[in-house]
Formats: C-alpha cells, sequence, structure tokens
C-alpha cells in the first residue's frame, strides 16, 4: 500500500477497518473550512466504501456535544477536524460503551491516547503547517479505498460492484478538497504548502483535480474585479494601490492593457498569460520605486492552488476562495450548505453559500473597522480587545488575524480577542422545527450564560521565536476554570466571565517565557 503519508499508513489501515467493521457511522465535524473539507472527503470515501453514516457539525466538541453524540446511540463516530484535544472527555463515554471513536484531527491531543486514533502530531509531523483536519480525512479516505478494494477481491464482507461498470476509485480524487481544508487552515506559509501537504497536492495533480503554478498572491484572482483585486490585497501594502480605490484604478488605467469588456473590469482569471505579466511586473516594479523591502515583495508571488473542474471565475477555483466561501457558511451555522458545495453544488447550496458569503465579507470588513477604531490594550507581552456581542464568536478570530498589521495593532505580538459566546442554535431550532432530521436528539443542556470565548492569533514569525498558542490560552483558561487548545499559531478558549484579567495575566506571563 502507498499512502501520500507513509508515517500515518498503518494507524490510517487500522482507523479504515475498524470503519469498514462497523453497521452504520456517525460523522462529526467542526464548523469551519477545514472541517467541512474534513467532512466532505470523509462522508465521500465512507459512500464508497459502502458504510451507512450521517452527519453533524459541532462548533466546539465540548462535554455537552459530547453527550448529545454519544446520545444519538451510533456505536461508532468518526470526529474530523476535533477530537484529539477532547480525547479526555470522549474517552468517558468510550469507557462507558457508548460509543468508539475513530478520529482524524490535526489539533494538539489531550494526554489520553485511543486505539484509532489518526494524527500527524502523533507521528512527528506538525499539525499547524504540514497535515490539516482535511488532509487527515484524505489519509484515511486512501486507506479506506485501499483497504475496501482489497476486502472486495478477497471475497470480503462488501459486495463487489462489477469492475466492468464501476471503476473502483482510489479516492485521490478528494486531495482537492483536502487542499482547500489545508489553505482554509492558512497552513500555506512562504508562499506555498509544506510537507506532507505537499505530497497531497502531488496527487491531487495526478488525478487531474488541481493544478499548481507560480502566480500573483492576492486573494480574490477568480472573482474580483481588477481594480478591487489590487485595492484589497493589503498583505504586502503597495504604496498609492493598496488601500486606494483611485489609486489602484490610476495604476490600472496607466497600463497598456485592454482590461474592461463590455465596460466591466475584467477578473485575473481571465487574462492571458502576457496580460498577467505586464501587470505583476508593473506592481513589482511600483513596490520597488516605493521602497517596498525585496522580503515583502517576495510575498507578492506564490504558489497558487486551482481545481481545474470548476468554471473558471468562480470560488470554487481557487483554493483560498472556495475556503473563505466555506467558513461564510459553516460559522454561520450553514454547514449543510457548505457541505452541499463540497459535495458538487446539491440542491443550489452554491447559490446559498454566495449569499452568506456577502453577509460574512461585509462582517469581516465591519469587525476590522471596529477593532482598528476601538485599538487595542497592549500588555507587556501580548495585545487584546474585547469585542463584546458586536463580532461574532466564530468568526472574532479571523477578525483579530487580519486587524494585525493595521493602526496600532502590532504583528510581533499575539493578539487576543473576547467575545460574547452565543448560545447553542440548536435548542431553539429544536422546538421551531420539531421534524427537523437532527439526529443529536436531546436539546442542548448548556446556557453559556457565565462563559466568554477567546480567539488568539500569531505570526509564523512569532511561531519561529518560540510562540505557542494553543500552550498559551489553554494554561491561562485552564488556570481560572475555562478550557482551550488549538495551534501554535491560532488558538481558542473558553473561559468563565469575571476571570478576564486573571486570565490574560498569566497568558501574558506564558507569552514571556516562550518567547524570552
Ligand atoms: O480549528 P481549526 O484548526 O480548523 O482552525 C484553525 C483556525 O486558525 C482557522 O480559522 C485559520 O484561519 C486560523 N489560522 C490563522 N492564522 C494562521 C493559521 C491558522 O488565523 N497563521
Ligand atoms: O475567512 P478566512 O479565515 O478563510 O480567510 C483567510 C484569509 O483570506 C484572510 O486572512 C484574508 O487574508 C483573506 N480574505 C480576504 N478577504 C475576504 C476574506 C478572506 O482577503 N473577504
Ligand atoms: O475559534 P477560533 O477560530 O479562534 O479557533 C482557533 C483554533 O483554536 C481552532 O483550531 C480551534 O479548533 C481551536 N479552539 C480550541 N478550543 C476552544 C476554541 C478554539 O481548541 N475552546
Ligand atoms: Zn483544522
Amino acid at each position: 500500500m502507498t499512502g501520500p503519508v507513509p508515517a500515518l499508513e498503518d494507524r490510517a489501515v487500522a482507523c479504515a477497518n475498524r470503519l469498514l467493521e462497523a453497521d452504520r457511522v456517525l460523522l462529526a465535524s467542526h464548523i469551519d473550512a477545514d472541517g467541512l473539507t474534513s467532512a466532505a472527503v470523509a462522508a465521500q470515501a465512507l459512500e464508497r466504501a459502502e458504510i451507512q453514516f450521517e452527519t453533524v457539525f459541532e462548533k466546539q466538541l465540548d462535554e455537552a456535544a459530547i453527550a448529545r453524540i454519544a446520545a444519538t446511540e451510533y456505536d461508532t463516530v468518526l470526529f474530523t477536524d476535533f477530537g484529539s484535544g477532547q480525547l479526555d472527555d470522549i474517552g468517558e463515554h468510550e469507557d462507558d460503551g457508548a460509543f468508539t471513536p475513530v478520529i482524524a484531527d490535526h489539533h494538539q491531543p489531550a494526554d489520553r491516547d485511543t486505539e484509532y486514533h489518526l494524527n500527524p502530531l502523533l507521528f512527528g509531523i506538525n499539525g499547524a503547517s504540514e497535515l490539516s483536519g482535511a488532509g487527515a480525512s484524505y489519509v484515511l479516505a486512501r486507506a479506506l479505498a485501499d483497504v475496501s478494494s482489497t476486502a472486495a477481491t478477497d471475497g470480503g464482507t462488501k459486495p463487489a460492484d462489477d469492475p466492468a461498470t464501476t471503476p473502483r476509485t482510489d479516492n485521490r480524487d478528494l486531495a482537492a478538497l483536502a487542499v482547500v481544508g489545508a489553505v482554509g487552515d492558512m497552513q500555506a506559509s512562504g508562499g506555498e504548502l509544506h510537507g506532507a501537504n505537499a505530497k497531497i497536492v502531488e496527487e491531487g495533480v495526478d488525478a487531474g483535480v488541481l493544478e499548481t503554478g507560480t502566480d500573483l498572491a492576492l486573494y480574490g484572482k477568480q472573482t474580483r474585479p481588477l481594480p478591487k483585486l489590487l485595492e484589497y490585497a493589503t498583505d504586502v501594502q503597495i504604496p498609492g494601490i493598496s488601500n486606494s480605490e483611485r489609486g489602484a484604478l490610476r495604476f490600472l488605467d496607466g497600463l497598456d492593457l485592454e482590461l474592461k469588456r463590455d465596460g466591466e473590469w475584467r477578473r485575473w482569471s481571465g487574462l492571458s498569460g502576457d496580460e498577467k505579466q505586464t501587470i505583476a511586473s508593473a506592481l513589482v516594479q511600483r513596490a520597488v520605486s516605493k521602497g517596498v523591502p525585496a522580503s515583502k515583495i517576495d510575498q507578492l508571488v506564490g504558489t497558487a492552488y486551482v481545481l481545474p473542474e470548476e468554471p473558471v471565475g468562480t470560488e470554487l477555483r481557487d483554493a483560498s476562495e472556495f475556503s473563505t466561501l466555506l467558513n461564510a457558511t459553516a460559522r454561520y451555522e450553514r454547514a449543510d450548505v457548505g457541505l452541499g458545495v463540497c459535495l458538487g453544488d446539491r440542491d443550489g447550496a452554491l447559490e446559498r453559500a454566495r449569499k452568506l458569503l456577502r453577509d460574512h465579507r461585509r462582517n469581516l470588513s465591519n469587525g476590522i473597522d471596529l477593532v482598528t477604531e476601538k485599538g487595542v490594550t497592549h500588555e507587556e507581552n501580548l495585545q487584546w480587545f474585547d469585542a463584546g456581542d458586536e463580532i461574532r464568536e466564530t468568526i472574532v478570530g479571523i477578525v483579530a488575524g487580519m486587524a494585525m498589521g493595521n493602526q496600532g495593532i502590532s504583528r510581533s505580538k499575539p493578539i487576543l480577542a473576547f467575545a460574547e459566546k452565543s448560545a447553542d442554535p440548536r435548542s431553539a431550532e429544536n422546538s421551531a422545527d420539531a421534524q427537523s432530521a437532527d439526529q443529536t436528539g436531546e436539546a442542548a443542556t448548556e446556557t453559556d450564560g457565565g462563559e466568554l470565548k477567546v480567539s488568539a492569533r500569531g505570526t509564523h514569525a512569532l511561531v519561529r521565536q518560540g510562540l505557542d498558542l494553543s500552550v498559551v490560552v489553554g494554561e491561562a483558561a485552564r488556570a481560572v476554570g475555562g478550557d482551550g487548545g488549538g495551534h501554535d499559531v491560532a488558538a481558542g478558549a473558553t473561559v468563565p466571565k469575571g476571570e478576564e484579567a486573571e486570565f490574560l495575566e498569566r497568558a501574558d506571563e506564558i507569552v514571556g517565557e516562550q518567547l524570552a
């Protein structure tokens, strides 16, 4: 067998075999781009292996969520993009005989382990930069294809399809979704994906579902009209163009190119190679002449991950735009829409997702403005703000990350954000719609009245200096009776209200120790 990540192969095969033994599986996943793509990869692999399953999404896998999952009475639960960090709670249900967990995750594991636990961090692979939840799910999907085809040819329990009519798949086509997940978790650094992620990219290219190439590293190459593409590109500031509508227009007008069609600005994805080259050179020239340092200018170019089977000019063709589209659904309680998009626009999901994207963009932009205007409080080793109920807890981390580098918000200290926790929507949904096919049964018991959500974001440069935010917010939260975890560069926590000052003090101390 030749899985994409040899170090994970044996564990992946064990997990796959366990899934094949199940009569039916509950698939539980996380509500962000990586969680959705994880679920979509797993769902297709289960379907192809002819394993019956249902899917549920959770904002956070806390005790109440795990209890809801246990109450479904599924014997086998496949957790994707979460589960590792909650193994202590999950283990209690396992001990009670409630269900057997199979976990494909990349978050920092809790102290307790379990048999069917597929996580790169257990095998010396970095879970923040080398493999995402969708990547771990992809490794599992590849093993499932291998194991179930062997079972079929060996006359195993699964009925063998007629090979003449149903070509067996090795699930390599799912690599595109795995890459969208990795990009959504911001695992690309220095302009490209690395390690196990790069292996998955290779498999996707071989399977014809991915193309890679060096391209302008700006967000919106598929869908943004050219002036907007340049105006909104602020990761690398180009004086006179970034954040300036007039500047961007003047720059484009000054080029000897036909950049409008029927009065409308064209988009990057529709340009010819020569046209792209002309614009890119002019941009670089402008940056050089305005004194932008060479290291910054390098960041203008990176590896683009293109999904060639998706139509040109749609969000789905660009891994980065695809992942933002997914965040726009799942972080607003519409994971069903995002999953539909991943599974091939079932029931007009794409149109619905685009509507949600417009709101998501507005929320991000309002959130960033709010933080920038209100400003952050600087402690010795970190900076923080309290968004109250003005920014949704599910996007406050994205806002915090995107605001770094704005006026008064440093990129040389991590940023922490507090937000009000919203009540679990399902308790309301269940009573409003008694017929909803919500298989999680019991309504949420948790009221969330006394807790705050914390999101933390750093930079890759800070991580290289020793920052590990999953330790920072995890330890600081536990010190005040909360809990948290995540990744070195991005993490989150829940803390009891009233403990903010204590939490910040402890977090500030830990960051200080890490960066010393
Ligand atoms: O739960 P999960 O691992 O999927 O979430 C990771 C989160 O961390 C994503 O929201 C991603 O955008 C964020 N992240 C970030 N900056 C990074 C790496 C990840 O904001 N450099
Ligand atoms: O929403 P998400 O965390 O996936 O965003 C990933 C990155 O995409 C952001 O950090 C930002 O650089 C970019 N983005 C953007 N404009 C948007 C949404 C996302 O530039 N409307
Ligand atoms: O919610 P947010 O985008 O800030 O989450 C950042 C990272 O922290 C994600 O990987 C998420 O799974 C993790 N997290 C966690 N425990 C929490 C909240 C977030 O492990 N209580
Ligand atoms: Zn993830």
